[in-house]
């Protein structure tokens, strides 16, 4: 396996992107200790301070459709939240598409960014920031009560090369699995491991704002959800759930 390691970088999506421009193979992994520009979704910024959480990026060339990216980025939360609770033991859940949560607060976001040539992708670029041993002042304080580290939760530092160990053995498994089988397999996995089916949810669009009950997510990864105006699937958008 082929891995960079930066000790600071503006954003390890963004080298991953370049690498996977001038023909990166798949499978090469781009980590950081910080990143000066770490990005969340929605162009929201992801706090990445030195030495305490695991930022990087994952270069995957799969022959597939784009329409069957999506259900990357879920494979990719899955893996993660193996990773969380055989690691660690902790219950770890998934909120759609892409929020790992424990007791409720955020762990783990996944960014996922892809090219496309026709409707055939080129390679998907799999950034997971997974927020390891911050302490709860490296939060800013307006995401206090709503993100968490495995070391607040735990009580301990964690072991971040062991912890990236396991997660890139559960991503190579289900990775796997998906190159042989598709995402059905998968799909099951994140249904049993999710927070978002079966609530009340309100979803966010560029232009619209729905609510309704989620009830499903498509062999796509879409989520599925009964509105007034009747049933909608999402590919994208913010989700919060209704309490
Ligand atoms: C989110 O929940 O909004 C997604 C956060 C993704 C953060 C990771 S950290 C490694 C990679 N590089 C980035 O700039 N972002 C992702």
């Amino acid at each position: 396996r082929n891995i960079v390691h930066y000790h600071e970088v503006g954003s390890t999506n963004t080298v991953a992107k370049q690498l996977a421009e001038r023909g990166e193979r798949e499978g090469t992994v781009v980590i950081a200790e910080k990143q000066t520009e770490g990005r969340g979704r929605l162009g929201r910024r992801w706090e990445s301070p030195y030495g305490k959480g695991i930022w990087l990026s994952i270069i995957l060339r799969p022959r597939v459709a784009t329409d069957a990216a999506p259900s990357i980025t879920l494979l990719a939360a899955v893996a993660v939240a193996k990773a969380i609770k055989n690691f660690c033991g902790l219950e770890a859940l998934i909120k759609w598409p892409n929020d790992i949560l424990v007791r409720g607060k955020k762990v783990c976001g996944i960014l996922t960014e892809m090219k496309a040539d026709m409707d055939v992708v080129e390679y998907v670029v799999v950034g997971i920031g997974l927020n390891a041993n911050l302490e709860v002042q490296d939060f800013p304080e307006e995401i206090r009560d709503k993100a968490t580290s495995l070391r607040i939760l735990l009580n301990k530092k964690i072991s971040r090369v062991n912890l990236v160990r396991k997660l890139f053995g559960e991503f190579e498994s289900l990775y796997n699995l998906f190159r042989e089988h598709g995402f059905s397999p998968i799909r099951s996995m994140w249904k049993e491991m999710n927070t978002t089916l079966g609530q009340q949810v309100q979803v966010n669009t560029l232009t619209s704002v729905y609510s309704g009950l989620a009830v499903d997510i498509t062999e796509d990864g879409g989520l599925v959800v009964e509105t007034k105006e009747g049933t909608k699937v999402f590919y994208g958008g913010e989700v919060s759930l209704r309490k």
